[in-house]
């Protein structure tokens, strides 16, 4: 059984066979509205979430099936003690695929093992997010035209947010990618991060605190939420939460093509005065993800059948 737990779940080839077939979907939603008839995806969420359980969702149903699922833990047997494992046997005899986002690293790997359905991980705590990577690979591919020879800066909670943690990964296999990692001391890249993924790759990274310092410098700014859910004190939360804060002033000192993504939701990080600006590319970011999660889950199912 194939699932999608890490973005090096695919190989390179892998990914942009997805990316075509989603860009076809763009192009030609109607020839795919009836390819999953009869089919059911489950959307296991422990943890909240807007996008990312309604474009599976979406995704779903614009290929004809249909969507179970619970928003929380609390209104899931969860509450009750039931542990992920038995959660996933059950869900095998009542879904076809299942997307699951959890507040603990690994809770989808544990599922996959007990899972005759193929399982995503739709966000594991602070550890990874493959499915927003998919949509910001395809969202970069498809408005730079490549996802090599890039300078990227990933602005903001380095340390807890898993869409970053994962990006770094899927972005290293391709040729001379830079990485300018900007975040206060305390929110630094993870070590592992630091060390096995872009050190060992030999991939070229600063870690620097000043935005303003390397904003000339980039093609795509990827700016990220502080996840204060993931702090262990309030007065630390607060004390990080505004670390930057992206306005229009900040945006001059950038180059006339430099992408802004986001893999959204927004608190601060950027002013709303930034949206007009036509370099701001998160809400389109958005779009490409329901087509991204609309190609998986065809791949996902067409493997199972095998
Ligand atoms: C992200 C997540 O859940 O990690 N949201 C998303 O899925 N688009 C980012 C975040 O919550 O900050």
């Amino acid at each position: 059984m194939r699932h999608l737990l890490n973005p090096l779940d695919f190989s390179v080839e892998e990914l942009n066979e997805l990316m075509d077939v989603a860009l076809d979907i763009s192009k030609h939603p109607d020839q795919y509205s009836e390819c999953c008839k009869g089919k059911k995806i489950a959307t296991l969420f422990y943890e909240p979430s807007t996008r990312t359980r309604l474009s599976f969702e979406a995704a779903m149903l614009n290929l004809g099936g249909s969507v179970l699922g619970f928003s929380s833990a609390a209104s899931s047997s969860a509450s009750k003690g039931e542990s992920v494992a038995d959660t996933i046997r059950m869900v095998s005899c009542y879904a076809d695929i299942c997307a699951m986002r959890h507040p603990k690293e690994g809770a989808p790997l544990v599922a996959s093992l007990h899972s005759s359905i193929p399982v995503i991980n739709a966000g594991d705590g602070g550890h990874q997010h493959p499915t927003q990577t998919l949509t910001d690979l395809m969202t970069i591919r498809t408005l730079k035209g490549r996802l090599d020879h890039i300078t990227i800066g990933l602005c903001g909670d380095l340390k807890f947010g898993r869409t970053v943690h994962s990006l770094i990964n899927a972005l290293v296999r391709y040729e001379n990618v830079r990485f300018v990692l900007i975040s206060p001391n305390e929110l630094r890249i993870p070590d592992y991060i630091r060390q096995e993924v872009l050190s060992d790759n030999h991939a070229e990274f600063k870690e620097v605190t000043q935005l303003e310092e390397v904003m000339s410098e980039l093609d795509i700014l990827y700016m990220t939420r502080v996840q204060r859910e993931r702090f262990f004190n309030e007065e630390e939360y607060i004390r990080m939460k505004d670390c930057y804060i992206l306005d229009a002033k900040k945006m001059e000192l950038a180059r006339s093509d430099m992408l802004v993504l986001h893999p959204l939701p927004r608190v601060n990080e950027i002013s709303v005065e930034v949206d007009k600006d036509p370099r701001a590319k998160y809400f389109e970011q958005v779009q490409f993800g329901v087509y991204i999660r609309m190609a998986l889950i065809l791949k996902l199912l067409e493997e199972a059948s095998k």
